[in-house]
């Protein structure tokens, strides 16, 4: 296998995009990557995007993107793996430029939430639709009864919830692409309207619009036209059954875990190596069971991370320095591909207000549904 590296990134803006179609996100945002990468020809993309055809009508993404781009005729294949669909993506380009097939790879997430479709029940057909949706369950309602199952196995409170947010809001206050970026107090939250008891609206991540792509290239070539490559060390997929009612346990989730393992295996680093990392924080929960799934809070308790700093900017390991899904947004395909942009600004030192110092190792984690798949990635500064 080649060594594989970063090169480039480009990436819109998140929010309630009124005025940009799903292919003018995925081309601003590849037009972006390509620009910053200096490249004009691309051997192949993958694009993560959870669901065109529910959204905006728009199914068969892949060729369309490309044709969009400028040029069609390159193979260009779409990766759909619910919210988690952006890591994947990531994940197959890496191994298409690890395996020798391509030298450079375009690898982008796109999604447009906000055109009008029922974005919830959207969102739902990626739980388990004979078990969980028939029964009318929504991803709030899930994600709550995941912090119910944490609170009373774990002891973790709803102000333990409270402090995820307002360190996600804190940092993505400071980030210009975020779509609510603006700090929250714990007042806020704890006062924002209930969506799922436990969980009130500063607990989720908004409905969102937008687009991000990287760049991709065979580590030896990346070196001629780049000093600040950053190097893909190790990548992990890992399932579990879609329904949470089918697990051993609705607060572990062990798709996290394994594919933070096989990552960190072939990497070859341990947790304690870990300067940063970017988590689905979908709902605030969400981060706190990845946390503790992924072993990186040094055997503290991941639901006190937030608060006593461990996890801020400034503390020993910052987590979700853009903002996370809960501040910068989530538009689901895109996410997994946006953490990877955020982790390859810090370790270029390209951060701007919340650039990490020393850091090194920086890792992603993207899932999809309440953890049945997760896609975890380990990056090195070259
Ligand atoms: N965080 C902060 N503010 C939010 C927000 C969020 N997640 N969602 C909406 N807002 C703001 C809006 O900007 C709006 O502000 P304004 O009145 O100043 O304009 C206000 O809150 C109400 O917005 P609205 O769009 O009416 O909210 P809603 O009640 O329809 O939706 C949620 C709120 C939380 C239900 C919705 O964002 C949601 O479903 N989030 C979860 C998405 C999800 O499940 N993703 C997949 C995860 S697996």
């Amino acid at each position: 296998m080649r060594d594989v590296a970063i090169v480039g990134a480009g990436m819109t803006q998140f929010g309630e995009l009124w005025s940009s179609s799903l292919r003018d996100l995925f081309t601003e945002a590849a037009l972006g990557a390509m620009r910053s990468a200096g490249v004009d020809t691309l051997d192949a993309v993958y694009v993560g995007n959870m669901s065109g055809g529910q959204f905006v009508g728009q199914e068969h993404v892949g060729p369309l993107m490309v044709d969009a781009l400028g040029v069609a005729g390159v193979p260009s294949t779409r990766v759909e793996s619910a919210c988690a669909s952006g890591g994947a993506a990531l994940r197959m380009g890496f191994l298409d430029v690890a395996s020798g097939q391509s030298d450079v790879v375009l690898v982008a997430g796109v999604e447009k939430m906000s055109d009008g479709a029922d974005v919830t029940t959207v969102l739902a057909t990626a739980s388990d639709q004979e078990t969980e949706v028939y029964h009318g369950i929504t991803f709030p309602g899930l994600y709550a009864m995941i912090a119910r199952a944490h609170m009373a196995s774990r002891g973790s409170t709803e102000e333990d919830l409270h402090w995820v947010s307002v360190k996600n809001h804190r940092h993505g206050a400071m980030n210009p692409r975020a779509q609510f970026p603006k700090a929250v107090t714990l007042d806020e939250v704890a006062n924002s309207s209930p969506v799922a008891d436990p969980l009130r609206l500063l607990h989720c991540s908004p409905v969102s619009d937008g687009g991000a792509a990287v760049i991709l290239m065979p580590l030896e070539q990346a070196r001629r036209i780049t000093d600040r490559p950053v190097q893909i060390l190790g990548t992990g997929m890992a399932t579990a059954s879609l329904a949470l009612a089918d697990r051993r346990d609705p607060a572990v989730l062990d798709a996290v875990g394994q594919s933070a393992r096989k990552a960190f295996t072939m990497a070859g680093i341990e947790p304690a190596d870990v300067d940063l990392a970017e988590v689905h924080d979908c709902f605030a929960i969400a981060e706190i069971c990845c946390l503790e799934a992924m072993c990186l809070t040094d055997g503290c308790s991941a639901a006190d991370a937030a608060r006593s700093g461990f996890s801020a900017l400034g503390g020993r390991r910052p987590i979700n320095t853009s903002g996370g899904l809960k501040s910068k947004g989530h538009p689901v395909g895109a996410t997994g591909v946006a953490q990877v942009i955020e982790i390859f600004e810090q370790l270029r030192g390209e951060a701007g207000d919340r650039q990490v110092r020393d850091a090194h190792i920086g890792v992603t984690q993207n899932m999809g549904g309440t953890g049945a798949s997760s896609v975890v990635h380990v990056f090195r500064r070259v």
